[in-house]
């Protein structure tokens, strides 16, 4: 089975804190989930194989090391997954990054997918999905098997907010998938939402409703 990593850090859980109060607008919401993001990269980044180099300084040659191995590759799921983007590209500027286009019908809450647009060479890249909630988690089950009908093989999931059956199904029809959450809630509505969750974290990205 998969590994399944909450983030403790305090900076993590602060920031969660402030978005998923009601009363934070957009432009803190977009700011935010770029921060945890980029906090978050750090770690989902952490197993990164690396290589012995050698670099000349100003005052002699340093042996170091370098990040070596496969290529990386994020992959947000749309439209929500867009404001993971940046955050991660801080830490890794040179991952290529692909889309998913999915959105979650309101009334069978199954995934719909809407576009496609990945890396020529996703089968040589380590991939990390991007979505900030995982709720009924068929929108990530769909994501990763999308991946995977493509030559994807080595494949993390990395989200804000998970709840704990959207984990125990991507453990299921996924079981080589890593998961990263900065939180797990307990609970879904009869509207699959997650509670208390934040709401819709597209519209509370983008400013719709
Ligand atoms: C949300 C969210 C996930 C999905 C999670 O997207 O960003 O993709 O729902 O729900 P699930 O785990 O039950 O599948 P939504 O369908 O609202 O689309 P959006 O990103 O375009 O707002
Ligand atoms: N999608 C969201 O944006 N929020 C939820 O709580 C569930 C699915």
């Amino acid at each position: 089975m998969g590994k399944v990593m909450i983030f403790d850090h305090p900076l993590i859980q602060h920031k969660m804190s402030i978005i998923r109060d009601i009363n934070t607008g957009a432009k803190e919401f977009r700011e935010l989930v770029n921060e945890i993001s980029t906090l978050m990269a750090y770690e989902v980044t952490r197993d990164l194989p690396l290589e012995d180099a050698e670099v000349e300084t100003p005052v002699g040659k340093a042996k170091t090391k370098v990040i070596g191995g496969k290529k990386l590759g994020i992959v947000p799921i749309l439209r929500a997954g867009l404001g993971m983007v940046d955050g991660m590209l801080n830490l890794i500027p040179a991952a290529k990054v692909g889309h998913i286009g999915l959105y979650r019908d309101p009334e069978t809450l199954k995934p719909v997918e809407y576009y496609c647009k990945l890396p020529s060479d996703i089968e040589e890249r380590d991939l990390i999905l991007l979505d900030p909630m995982l709720a009924t988690g068929g929108s990530a089950v769909a994501g990763i098997q999308f991946l995977k009908d493509r030559g994807a093989k080595n494949i993390k999931f990395m989200c804000l907010l998970a709840s704990r059956v959207g984990i125990d199904l991507i453990n299921k029809d996924h079981p080589d998938v890593d998961i990263y959450a900065a939180v797990v809630d307990e609970k879904l509505n009869d509207h699959g939402y997650i509670v208390p969750g934040l709401g819709d974290a597209g519209d509370r990205l983008f400013g719709t409703k």
